[in-house]
């Protein structure tokens, strides 16, 4: 008999959040579609879920949701004139998003919270191991990350959450796991327990929920009787303790690579600069406007 997890092949991106704290942008146009140099952040995303080898993804949408699934869609006017035009390199570049994967939508109707979004995909998922990848966390894809939970996956089986070190002082505005080295060895540690958004001074530790999961279908089950809980909102977090208590395997992968929050407007400006730097086509003349531009203000009067 052959014990070895299946490969998880589904990804649910929830992007139905109200983006508070990018206001007022987020009235009409989803975080998920600001612009990370020339891509929507939720693009890099799907690529990261298919490079991974995930072939289906479901979206769980809110209000706002059409610029999203245009996005993924095509776009035939667009596409005749490029072609008339001749121009195959922004053609290749408006159809790419249309050809990454099999993107499947469903509807939020409330957003009362992550571990709703996540019940929202439970009649597509089914009884198959899925992943969630947050929309607004964007993970360089030379630092990687869903391979290696997918190896401590199919080594340990259960959940797998994705940690970073933190902060102190940050702590308190993540999920936040206490773990233990697992039994078994190797990647992956054990977590013992989960709290969301610890009060100042009393988190378990430094290690954040970041936003990458593979979850065992088991999830949906609990998130059912899940109440609301930090803000009024459903939370995976409290989910994922559940079956902590309860005993079952969930694990951690403590990343250290590079990770950009794009839902928050600091990370989302650097994360858009250091992107714009590293690109071959745009970044040798950006980078010498940025070290002019630091440089005046350097000598700007206060
Ligand atoms: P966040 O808390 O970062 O997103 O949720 P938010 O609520 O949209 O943002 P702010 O804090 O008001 O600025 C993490 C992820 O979960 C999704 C969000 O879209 C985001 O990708 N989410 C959150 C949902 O899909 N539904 C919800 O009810 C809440």
């Amino acid at each position: 008999m052959n014990s070895t997890p299946p490969q998880i092949t589904k990804a649910v991106i929830p992007a139905a959040g109200l983006g508070t704290r990018f206001l007022p942008l987020t009235k009409a146009t989803p975080k998920e579609m600001l612009p990370v140099v020339d891509k929507p952040a939720i693009q890099y995303v799907v690529e990261e879920a298919v490079a991974a080898g995930m072939s289906d993804i479901l979206m769980v949408t809110g209000r706002n949701k059409r610029p999203l699934e245009d996005h993924f869609d095509r776009n035939y006017e667009l596409e005749e004139a490029l072609q008339r035009r001749g121009d195959q390199d922004k053609l290749n570049s408006v159809c790419a998003s249309t050809e990454l994967a099999d993107i499947h939508y469903v509807r939020q109707r409330d957003p009362k919270g992550l571990g709703h979004a996540v019940l929202c995909a439970a009649p597509h998922v089914g009884r198959e191991p899925f992943a969630v990848l947050l929309a607004d966390d964007l993970i360089d894809p030379r630092d990687p990350l869903l391979s290696r939970m997918a190896e401590v996956r199919a080594r340990l089986g259960g959940s797998v959450v994705a940690l970073m070190e933190v902060d102190s002082d940050a702590i308190h505005l993540y999920g936040c796991a206490a773990v233990e080295q697992s039994a078994a060895g190797g990647d992956g540690v054990r977590i013992t327990e989960l709290v969301e958004k610890p009060e100042p001074g009393t988190a378990p530790s430094n290690l954040a929920i970041i936003g990458r999961y593979l979850l065992d279908p088991e999830i949906f089950e609990v998130l059912r009787s899940t109440s609301p809980g930090r803000g009024g909102e459903i939370q995976l977090t409290d989910a994922l303790r559940t079956l902590v208590r309860a005993g079952r395997p969930v694990h951690g992968v403590v990343f250290s690579g590079r990770r950009y929050d794009t839902g928050d407007r600091a990370e989302y400006l650097r994360a858009t600069v250091r992107l714009a730097c590293e690109r071959e086509d745009l970044g040798p003349e950006f980078l010498s406007w940025l070290r002019e531009f630091v440089r005046a203000e350097e000598l700007a009067p206060v």
